[in-house]
């Protein structure tokens, strides 16, 4: 089989600086599953089109992987916006409250502030997370002198929902690692809401409920108006674009006026109805028996930021299951995506090594550093190649004169390579489109705020299905 787009993207990186052939060979080996040949690349990107299509439908015969959310957001940011706005931004474990502000130029003054969201209340009783909420937008609201005005705010919440308008999401499940009771099957606004209505002084009117996807996208078309596609790469991955109204066959209150609209793809998921079976390997099968929602995101636990590292260990344990590497207790450890990234920064084999050690990979080599490299590049390129193969076809399926793809998560802004291949690889898959990638940096929470500002010019009789 052949293997030209990951070799011609990649090639260069993967390569030993000091390991003797022998046991190279037997790397490249074990390793050769995550170098997809370019028939199962070929197959992904028709699986991923035929989805697409697919939860896009009214009345499907199957069910499609891709949520393909409706967001009821139909433009971006026209410039004229102007006030203050507020938002929340819940996804990770930091939890942000952020208030932006429109200058006369048009440019958007951010206030932000983080907030740590405990274990047990990311696994506990829902109304007790909202509780929190509430209190840190009190804590926020009292600090910059807000309490008791009435200002929009937008909520970002990256978790999947389904909306039935701009302002109204019902949680289809948890992900990440949230897992509160009695939440799953609510309209999560009102929760907010009825959890705000506790708090004496904050009086703010929820006007818009974004997945973080989403709000990126409206970031970056803050940066770039060209903004057509909006990611996120960090713990999860996840993607947004605008969809021709017209082939949204499912959405039934069309209203006219309203050429495009924001979908919110939801690919994490892709390939929970078994599609994807034919590329997993044993190994992604048991980083997915170990996560907290077995059975579910298929996709982003081939390489997001929460699984990235954990790929890497399992790898690096095989290899020393086989003697190829040193021995070591690597059951006991943690590899993370800051060590992917920390490896994958360096060239200097004694500091890979140094990091290594300073890990409790007491044992480890020259060698083992040079192995430990090349994994981490060969389960990264896997990563950004299988990212850029739905981007290039969101591309393809819009085919605007330019796109400008926005993107923001830990993983994105903080690996060495990933922007590089994904330059690499989009160009490649995608040749006659073109595109740039920019970083919309905190566009999740600010993006939130940005599409509250938007809603808030607009006639909301529109926003609903
Ligand atoms: C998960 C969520 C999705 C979110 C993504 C990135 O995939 O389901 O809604 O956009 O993580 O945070």
């Amino acid at each position: 089989m052949t293997r030209n787009i990951i070799f011609k993207n990649v090639g260069e990186d993967l390569t030993f600086k000091i390991l003797p052939d022998s046991k190279a060979e037997k790397v490249k080996l074990l390793t050769d599953p995550y170098l997809l040949p370019d028939s199962i690349i070929k197959r992904v990107i028709e699986t991923f089109e035929s989805e697409l299509e697919l939860g896009l439908e009214k009345n499907p015969n199957t069910q499609s992987s891709l949520q393909m959310a409706n967001t009821f957001v139909p433009k971006l940011l026209s410039g004229n916006e102007k006030g203050a706005f507020l938002a929340l931004d819940l996804g990770g474990t930091n939890f942000r409250v952020i208030l932006l502000t429109f200058q006369q130029d048009g440019k958007v003054d951010c206030f932000v502030q983080y907030y740590t969201v405990p274990e047990p209340l990311r696994l506990g009783e829902g109304e007790l997370l909202f509780d929190f909420l509430a209190e840190c937008m009190h804590d926020f609201l009292g600090k910059k002198g807000l309490l008791g005005k009435k200002l929009p705010l937008g909520f970002c919440f990256s978790f999947p929902m389904i909306q039935t308008g701009i302002d109204e999401g019902i949680l289809v499940t948890w992900t990440k690692s949230f897992n509160c009771k009695n939440v799953v099957g609510k309209e999560v606004v009102q929760m907010l809401k009825h959890s705000f209505s506790k708090k004496e002084g904050v009086n703010v009117d929820v006007v818009a409920i974004v997945n973080d996807a989403t709000g990126t996208m409206m970031m970056g078309s803050y940066i770039d108006k060209r903004t057509a596609i909006g990611m996120i790469l960090g713990t999860g991955c996840n993607a947004a674009y605008f969809e021709k109204v017209e082939r949204i066959e499912k959405w039934e209150g069309k209203h006219p006026g309203i050429d495009e609209v924001i979908i919110d793809i939801e690919w994490g998921a892709f390939g929970d109805n078994g599609v994807l079976d034919f590329m997993k390997t044993e190994i992604d099968k048991d980083v997915d028996e170990a996560s907290l929602l077995v059975n579910s995101f298929t996709f982003e636990k081939l390489f997001a930021g929460k699984y990235i590292g954990d790929i890497v260990r399992r790898v690096l344990l095989l290899l020393i299951e086989k003697n190829v590497l040193s021995k070591s207790d690597l059951e006991t450890w943690t590899f993370t995506a800051a060590d992917v990234s920390n490896t994958l920064e360096e060239s200097n084999l004694e500091k890979i090594l140094e990091n290594l050690k300073s890990k409790g990979f007491l044992k480890a080599t020259l060698e083992d550093a040079d192995i430990v490299h090349y994994v981490c590049t060969a389960i990264s390129a896997r990563g950004a190649l299988l990212v850029s193969i739905c981007l290039s076809s969101l591309l393809r399926r819009m085919d605007k004169e330019y796109a400008t793809i926005a993107i923001d998560g830990s993983l994105f802004k903080h690996h060495p390579r990933y922007e590089t291949y994904m330059r690499k690889f989009i160009a490649t898959l995608a040749p006659n489109q073109k595109f740039e990638l920019i970083l919309a940096e905190d566009g999740s929470g600010k993006g939130a705020g940005l599409v509250a500002a938007v809603v808030t010019s607009l006639d909301t009789s529109l926003l609903h299905s």
